[in-house]
């Protein structure tokens, strides 16, 4: 057995980043030159996934366009001697199959998730949250190993300071993390406040499923939020067993909000091959300007 399927929830409204995503949808914003979608695309696929189901609206038919060929750019690349760029565009989508699913009203991610269950069989699958991006699939692919080992569903953790634990969902452990960044999970809980949180390790937009949890999402009632919540299905899961986290030192970017996502920018800029030899003269250059 093996997880080749990747679910990715991108039928969110975007309303942290309006008015940019009124007409482009905020998986499509750039990351330097490619949409952060192909960013998570490329850590699904690093990490053995070659199936992808994109959960997506009907309001944004631009993420469907973007794996439409493209033949007659990449002609004119060609014509003008830009062969590595139409290489990159041939490339595109091309070592995935791509799905697409719909959600037809913001009920949550549980819902979301929900939606991708025929299109996803009967097979563990991984899921991941566009609004983070990693800087590789190590995450993932250790994820994909422990669901395989255990037969449980597994999520990706990190440990963050108490007082943010009521913005995401956070595990209650079983004993101490492993030499591997490994856990066991007890229970699970979505936005606690911070006095009924059971621990300072929250969910991660990173998730391997076993295929069950689809009888729970459909047996969802609306929770944290008035949503249909996955960490509510994956509560039913984790009270049976075996369920475990993965906690690793990646780096992770969250861009779910503005300052997050000019963050990464920044970051993966300054670490670029092509830009960032030029990027870092001109960010000094910034951050030298006489603040007056
Ligand atoms: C979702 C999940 C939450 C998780 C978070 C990670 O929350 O419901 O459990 O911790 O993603 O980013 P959201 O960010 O959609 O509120």
């Amino acid at each position: 057995m093996r997880v080749h399927t990747a679910v990715i929830p991108a039928a969110g409204l975007g309303t942290r980043f309006l008015p940019a995503t009124k007409s482009v949808p905020k998986e499509l914003l750039p990351v330097i030159d490619v949409p952060a979608l192909q960013l998570i695309i490329d850590e699904a696929v690093g990490a053995g996934i070659d199936h992808l189901v994109i959960v997506n609206s009907r309001n944004k038919p631009s993420i469907e366009a973007y794996f439409a060929d493209a033949p007659e750019v990449i002609d004119k690349l060609e014509a003008s001697g830009r062969a590595e760029m139409a290489e990159r565009m041939r490339a595109i989508g091309r070592d995935v199959q791509v799905s697409f699913v719909y959600q037809h009203a913001a009920l949550g991610l549980g819902h979301a998730v929900g939606c991708a269950r025929d299109a996803v069989g009967d097979e563990p699958f991984a899921v991941l949250l566009p609004d983070e991006i990693m800087g590789s699939s190590e995450l993932l692919s250790a994820m994909c190993a422990v669901c395989v080992a255990t037969g449980g569903s597994v999520v990706g953790l990190k440990r963050v300071p108490m007082q943010e634990v009521s913005a995401y969902g956070v595990i209650d452990p079983i004993g101490e993390i492993d030499a591997d960044g490994v856990v066991a999970i007890r229970d699970l809980v979505e936005k606690p406040a911070v006095t009924d949180a059971p621990s300072d390790l929250i969910i991660i937009g990173r998730y391997v499923l076993t295929p069950d949890v689809f009888e729970a999402i459909a047996e969802l009632k609306p929770g944290a939020g008035g949503e249909l919540q996955l960490t509510d299905a994956l509560r039913v899961q984790a009270a049976r067993g075996p369920f475990h986290g993965v906690l690793r030192d990646v780096r992770r970017y969250d861009t779910g909000n503005p300052v997050g996502w000019l963050s990464a920018v920044v970051e993966l800029a300054l670490d670029h091959p092509r830009y960032g030899a030029d990027f870092r003269v001109e960010l000094e250059r910034v951050l030298d300007r006489d603040p007056s």
